[in-house]
């Protein structure tokens, strides 16, 4: 019989999802499905039932049900338990499990794309929103030696270093308001991510001005070996990411995290090795099409 696959959110209109993964499915030849579950606000408790009831073998959890899916698990894995929200179920023995592989997919991609290792390091994370606390928990779980969090609403970085204090009382927590992150001594970053939607196509461009005008007018005194991330994958290329390239500094794109959090996912779910590769192309070919 077919598994069934597929992602839960809503609204699933621009879900990359869908062809990633069934370029994985074809590619390998599996007997499995992936499909786009989009599920309207106030129906998840009996979404996840009817899921349950089908025998689905596992999916993803998108905007805005991340958190929300929780209560509705059976269990939940500690890493996703300590984030507070779940991009992963995996049907174990009929019952659902919850898994987090935002971060551990990004860290993943970082070492495979750019070589980065976090043990020991100085990390710039820009943002404090959900992507930004799965990506702090994976850096600070593999060693990353202080962590500045810099965001927009000083309340939410102090808030988000202030919880990840609790389970790294070792590591350097810095919350810090955005429009500092000029004062910094670049030199000591090894990695700076943006971690916010700046950038993203169709968002607003005073956020991308201001963000560019306060990192770009001082890459040059960055570190050559310092890598520059965007978690923002529609352009492939962001702003940020162009003045990076522009004054010789490695750089690391967003479909990196969207491609490795679904290959994490596609590991659980199959025991199978994912073929990445395919992914991506299966990704850059959708945001050619559709954006
Ligand atoms: P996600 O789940 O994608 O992380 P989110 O939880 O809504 O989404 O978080 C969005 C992040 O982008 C936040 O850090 C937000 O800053 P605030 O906490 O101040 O809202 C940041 N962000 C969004 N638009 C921004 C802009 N124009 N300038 C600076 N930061 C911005």
């Amino acid at each position: 019989m077919t598994s069934i696959l597929g992602i839960v959110g809503h609204p699933l209109g621009h879900s990359l999802s869908v062809p990633m993964h069934m370029s994985a499915i074809f590619h390998l030849g599996i007997d499995y499905v992936y499909m786009g579950f989009d599920i309207m606000p106030g129906t998840l408790a009996h979404a996840v039932d009817h899921l349950k009831g089908e025998h689905i073998k596992g999916f993803n959890v998108t905007i805005p049900y991340k958190e929300a899916i929780v209560p509705y698990l059976d269990s939940v894995d500690e890493h996703a338990r300590r984030i507070g929200a779940v991009n992963t179920v995996n049907s174990e023995g009929g019952r659902l499990r919850g898994y987090n592989t935002d971060g551990t997919g990004y860290l993943r991609s970082l070492k495979e794309q750019s070589g980065f290792a976090p043990s020991g390091k100085q990390v710039l994370l820009i943002g404090a929103g959900g992507a930004a606390r799965s990506v702090a928990f994976s850096l600070l779980e593999a060693g990353t030696e202080r962590l500045i969090i810099a965001n927009r609403t000083m309340e939410k970085a102090v808030k988000l270093a202030e919880n990840l204090a609790s389970y790294f009382p070792k590591a350097g927590l810095r919350p810090l308001p955005v429009d500092r992150i000029s004062t910094l001594p670049y030199r000591d970053i090894s990695l700076i991510i943006n971690a916010t939607s700046v950038g993203m196509k169709g968002a607003q461009h005073a956020g991308i001005d201001g963000l560019l005008a306060l990192l770009g007018g001082s890459m040059a005194l960055f570190n050559k070996d310092t890598v520059i991330s965007d978690i923002v994958y529609n352009p492939v290329v962001t702003p940020l990411l162009k003045t990076a390239q522009l004054a010789g500094l490695k750089i690391h794109d967003g479909t990196g995290m969207l491609v490795y959090q679904g290959a994490e996912s596609f590991r659980i779910w199959t025991g199978i090795e994912p073929p990445v590769d395919v992914m991506r192309q299966a990704v850059l070919r959708a945001l050619k099409e559709k954006h």
